[in-house]
């Protein structure tokens, strides 16, 4: 079979999906990134690399302009507060979350997902914050729970912002996962047939229906969001959303596949700025 990329992919010379026909013909993560960035550069040439952090948003100034406003004095605040209260709190063992994350868990978010060679999977910093409560005495949080892992990492992602993201795919194993991750990206579901990649790579910058479409591009970098201005919604949350409006049935959150999802998506927006808890309509 002739090799074919992600880049034919993208450009739509090829049916969705066609490019993991072969395992052998798999481009590399870091090709992989860089075609999904030529390919907005091509698509949407007034957008700025930086800017893709914005979602939706850099595509049209007037949104753009009130969140600016939104942000100046977020009306989720006293949450993100509440979460900084949390990760400050001892947790039983005497110890606090910095003292068991890496790096005091500062600039640390961007690193996740990560592939742990050790336990053979992917894991998220949801993990990485469970894996700290039961060290240290207490119940993993339930990924739904966003009254406490969502205030929590809500505070505890801003303390990363500015950093770039920086997910790492090193052995045979992890570039299995991110294999994973991608096919899921581009693999069509649900009653209506779209996959990721319909909706956020080909019509990445166009309306559907009434929606401006973000590029994936970026995707990664800013959560959780506060949709409305206090509904506190997680990446595996909105991917749950994303799922349904195909009418797909989502995979559960913190299964292989979504985590796998994760660290696809999150991979190539590489090189973007972290900024945690902004808001979304
Ligand atoms: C039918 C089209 C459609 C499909 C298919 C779809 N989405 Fe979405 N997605 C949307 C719309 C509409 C929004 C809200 C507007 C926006 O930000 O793009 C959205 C928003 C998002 C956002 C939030 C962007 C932000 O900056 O707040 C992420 C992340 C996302 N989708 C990921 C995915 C993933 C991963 C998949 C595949 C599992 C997927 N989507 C499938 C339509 C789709």
């Amino acid at each position: 079979m002739k090799p074919t990329t992600i880049t034919k992919c993208l450009a739509g010379a090829l049916a969705l999906g066609a490019a993991f026909a072969s395992a052998s013909t798999l481009a590399s993560p870091e090709e992989d990134r860089e075609a999904f960035v030529k390919y907005y550069a091509a698509k949407l040439p007034n957008v700025k690399f930086e800017d893709y952090v914005y979602g939706a948003l850099a595509l049209d100034a007037g949104s753009k302009a009130q969140y600016d406003a939104i942000m100046e004095f977020p009306p989720f605040d006293s949450q993100v507060e509440a979460g900084r209260k949390m990760w400050e709190t001892p947790l039983k063992s005497g110890k606090k979350y910095a003292d068991c994350l890496p790096n005091g868990g500062k600039n640390i978010a961007g690193n996740y997902p990560m592939f742990d060679e050790a336990k053979g999977k992917v894991v998220t910093l949801h993990d990485a914050i469970n894996d700290c409560r039961i060290a240290n005495g207490e119940e993993a949080y339930k990924l739904n729970d966003m009254k406490n892992l969502g205030t929590l990492t809500a505070y505890m992602r801003t303390l990363s912002d500015g950093m770039r993201m920086n997910i790492k795919v090193d052995g045979p194993k992890a570039l299995e996962a991110f294999n994973d991750g991608k096919k899921t990206f581009f693999s069509r579901k649900g009653q209506l047939n779209f996959a990721c990649a319909s909706c956020h790579v080909q019509n990445g910058g166009n309306y559907l229906r009434s929606e401006l479409i973000s590029p994936a591009l970026g995707h990664a970098v800013h959560w959780p969001v506060f949709r409305g201005g206090d509904t506190l919604v997680t990446l595996q949350q909105r991917y749950t959303g994303c799922f349904s409006q195909v009418r797909a049935v989502p995979p559960p959150q913190g299964s292989t596949t979504m985590n796998n999802l994760e660290y696809f998506h999150s991979y190539i927006s590489n090189g973007l700025p972290l900024k945690a808890s902004v808001f979304r309509k």
